[in-house]
């Protein structure tokens, strides 16, 4: 009864009101808070990236400096978490271990149920920010079976996470400038992106006012999924098993084939139908970082662009307006600055994570905000008379 429009996936339907990021799609414009996305890539560290997104403006540099020392100060994890990480087989899938070891943080905050106060909610945004990249790579060290390296105070956020990630106690990580700046864009450039899938998840969760771990919890298990941030990883995945450039032409056809589920991983997207901004910048960071590499170890690049060309000349992706997305690029960065594959998703969760709470902090200063609950146009039978089980046959 009563009248609700019927969109699934949610393609022409606003969700909320928000402040922090404006997408105009045919344009291929990206802006946060009002600022170009390649103003803020080329010019902000991911903590003033980060301070904008949360707070709704630049920070002076005194701002910053205290935001980056809130940050350093809780990007230590409570060493009984740390024991949650021996549960998980070493081949477990470190979004898999993500997922519950952030839900996990519940159980060890329970002052965050605390959200309608906003110094409160400012902490555990502060705390969420700071804790993922210790929590993402103590998942990789599980994995790989080394000893876990605690947050060095003396880095700044990408360098200080490839420290966690790659030092060992024989061995510090030596600090490869290139592949700093180009962790940090790519943190930039998937801090926030407005409504989609895995913000809309946290909005969700959020709006039965639900803690913000576990909201954050559901965001990075939306997030996981190839057709959202799962993308980077399943784009490596794609290029391996196409393998050299004269078996493209095979996959774009089994990309247009309707009856072969196979999409073409890193291309096409809900909102940009000309260009994603965010491609374009990424584009630039591959061809700097894959400069300083041996390209013999990275061949993914030239199939990549080959990729590229071929998909862009095909009627089929023409006609459907579907271009290369940020993640068409990113999983080739990572790769090349030595980030394990499954550890793609990871590193999108980690930036994605500036991009939930920020809307999460958002949602409880809306007023129209109430408990998200949509309808459904149901299709199942008609009322019909119970037969009880001994009356079944
Ligand atoms: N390969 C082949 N065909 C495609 C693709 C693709 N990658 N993407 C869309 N199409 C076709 C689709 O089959 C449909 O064709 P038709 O009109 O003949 O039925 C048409 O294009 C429209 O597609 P859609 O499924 O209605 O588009 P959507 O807005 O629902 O989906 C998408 C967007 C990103 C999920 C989709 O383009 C896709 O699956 N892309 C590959 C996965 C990917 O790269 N995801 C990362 C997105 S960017 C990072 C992030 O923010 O998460």
């Amino acid at each position: 009864t009563g009248f609700f429009t019927h969109d699934p996936g949610f393609t022409s339907t606003s969700s909320c009101e928000s402040a922090i990021t404006f997408i105009d799609g045919e344009k291929g414009e990206l802006r946060h808070r009002g600022y170009a996305i390649k103003d803020i890539a080329e010019q902000s560290s991911f903590p003033e990236v980060a301070f904008l997104l949360i707070e709704g403006e630049l920070p002076t540099p005194s701002e910053l400096r205290a935001f980056d020392l809130a940050l350093k100060s809780e990007s230590m994890v409570h060493e009984k978490l740390i024991t949650f990480f021996q549960g998980f087989k070493s081949d477990a899938h470190p979004m898999a271990i993500m997922v519950g070891v952030v839900g996990a943080l519940s159980a060890f905050y329970p002052d965050s149920m605390n959200i309608f106060d906003h110094a409160q909610r400012r902490t555990s945004a502060i705390r969420l920010v700071a804790k993922m990249p210790t929590i993402a790579a103590i998942s990789y060290k599980t994995a790989v079976g080394e000893p876990v390296v605690y947050p060095d105070h003396s880095l700044a956020f990408a360098e200080n996470f490839l420290h966690m990630m790659f030092a060992t106690p024989c061995a510090p990580y030596k600090v490869n400038p290139v592949h700093a700046k180009a962790l940090e864009t790519i943190l930039v450039l998937h801090a926030d992106h407005e409504q989609n899938a895995s913000t809309s998840t946290v909005r969700i969760a959020s709006s039965s006012q639900a803690n913000p771990f576990a909201c954050i919890a559901a965001g990075i298990a939306s997030l996981w999924g190839p057709s959202h941030g799962g993308a980077n990883e399943a784009v490596l995945c794609m290029l391996d098993e196409i393998g050299t450039p004269d078996r493209i032409p095979l996959f774009l056809d089994k990309a247009k084939d309707k009856s072969d589920p196979f999409r073409l991983m890193g291309f096409g997207h809900r909102v940009y139908k000309n260009h994603d901004p965010r491609a374009t910048l990424m584009r630039g960071i591959c061809e700097q970082v894959l400069a300083s590499v041996d390209t013999s170890r990275t061949p993914e690049l030239e199939l990549a662009r080959a990729l590229e060309q071929q998909a862009l000349q095909d009627e089929y992706f023409a006609k459907r307006k579907l271009y290369p997305n940020v993640d068409f690029y990113s999983g080739i960065v990572l790769r090349a600055i030595g980030i394990p594959r499954n550890m793609f998703t990871v590193v999108f969760a980690v930036a994605r994570t500036v991009g939930w709470v920020a809307q999460w902090n958002e949602s409880f200063l809306d007023r129209e905000q109430r408990i998200s609950r949509p309808r459904q146009l149901y299709v199942g039978m008609p009322a019909r008379e119970f037969v009880p089980l001994d009356a079944r046959d």
